[in-house]
């Protein structure tokens, strides 16, 4: 499906028409995969079927934050702060009106000299947003597999670094799912404990307690995951971030991805075992529709997760058309 454009990018400040956000062929980031990157969603609010009430941006400063901190990792110097870079995506977000949506920065080394070594290729930032709705359209469940390819094994590719070129191993993944007629594939890390899909975290309840995969099995510090992991703990569950070997996806009770795309999306079976019965189970039912409670402004934002944005929402220009 092709991106459905909108009228302008964020580039180094300023912003510019959609059309004009090109870069040359012998960047180095073409070659190299020299980019970080973030993913993000706008929400709007408001009851189901109703006009929107407003709109907002989901958990901005942890996400600008995880982008500078992927920067640093990649010795990019980035020349804003993490407030400019939070203005600069309201700014883009206010100016092209459109919402929900995903808003994509990106950072990367640009068209400079062609060696491997970045150091002396400019560092170019972007901002874009497009409208957006689900990821996953698998609201009976999603049937995904183990995947025969290994997340980033440590000290080779960071996994804390959100970078471009991590996600070649997550086409891998991806690919290799689609083709043998899965959702999605889960990853082990190189010593065969459970790490992640291709894009999303990994969630197993077992008799009520709910357990992930540690940072040091590979994983990207997902910002739904952190999110749902404080849900889970107002809610009194226990929460068990520890090793966790890849049988257990065969006789959990309950499984589902986090992720900024995947949401907070049900698993009904893994490599074809049914996981429970296959239908989304309560402590998922609970955390998923407190996730969607929040962000979709059913529930006070108790958090303070949202940046509120000042547009017109999809379904007002829809009315207004
Ligand atoms: C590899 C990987 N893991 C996990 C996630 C989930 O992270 P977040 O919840 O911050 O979107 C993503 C998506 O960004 C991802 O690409």
């Amino acid at each position: 499906m092709p991106i459905q454009t909108t009228e302008y990018i964020w580039h180094n400040g300023t912003l510019i028409p959609w059309a004009d956000a090109n870069i040359h062929v012998m960047s180095h980031v073409v070659h190299y995969g020299s980019s970080v990157f973030e993913g993000i969603r706008c929400y709007t609010q408001g009851e189901e079927g109703s006009p929107a009430q407003g709109a907002g941006i989901f958990r901005l400063r942890e996400h600008m934050h995880r982008f500078i901190d992927s920067a640093r990792i990649y010795r990019m110097p980035l020349p804003y702060s993490l407030d400019q870079l939070c203005d600069a995506v309201v700014e883009v977000v206010e100016s092209n009106g459109a919402a929900p949506c995903y808003i994509r920065p990106v950072a990367f080394r640009g068209y400079g000299e062609i060696g491997v070594n970045p150091l002396k290729s400019p560092v170019e930032i972007y901002i874009a947003n497009f409208p957006w709705g689900n990821f996953m359209p698998h609201h009976g469940g999603a049937d995904v597999c183990v995947s025969s390819w290994n997340r980033l094994a440590p000290n080779t590719m960071p996994s804390l670094a959100k970078a471009g070129a991590n996600y070649m191993n997550s086409q891998l993944i991806r690919m290799e799912a689609e083709i043998n007629g899965y959702a999605e594939g889960i990853a082990l890390d190189r010593n065969g404990y459970l790490s992640e899909g291709s894009g999303e975290n990994l969630f197993l309840v077992r008799e009520g307690k709910l357990y992930t995969s540690p940072l040091a099995n590979s994983v990207l510090n997902g910002i739904t995951r952190a999110s749902i992991i404080q849900l889970a703990r107002q809610f009194g569950i226990e929460v068990v971030e520890q090793a966790l070997p890849r049988e257990l996806l065969y006789v959990c009770d309950e499984a589902f991805f986090t992720g900024t795309a995947a949401e907070v999306s049900h698993l009904r079976s893994v490599d074809r075992i049914l996981i429970g019965d296959g239908t989304m189970g309560p402590v998922t039912t609970l955390l998923h529709d407190e996730f969607f409670g929040l962000v979709n402004g059913r529930k006070a934002d108790r958090f303070g997760w949202l940046t509120p944005v000042r547009i017109k929402t999809a379904e007002q220009e829809t009315v207004n058309a």
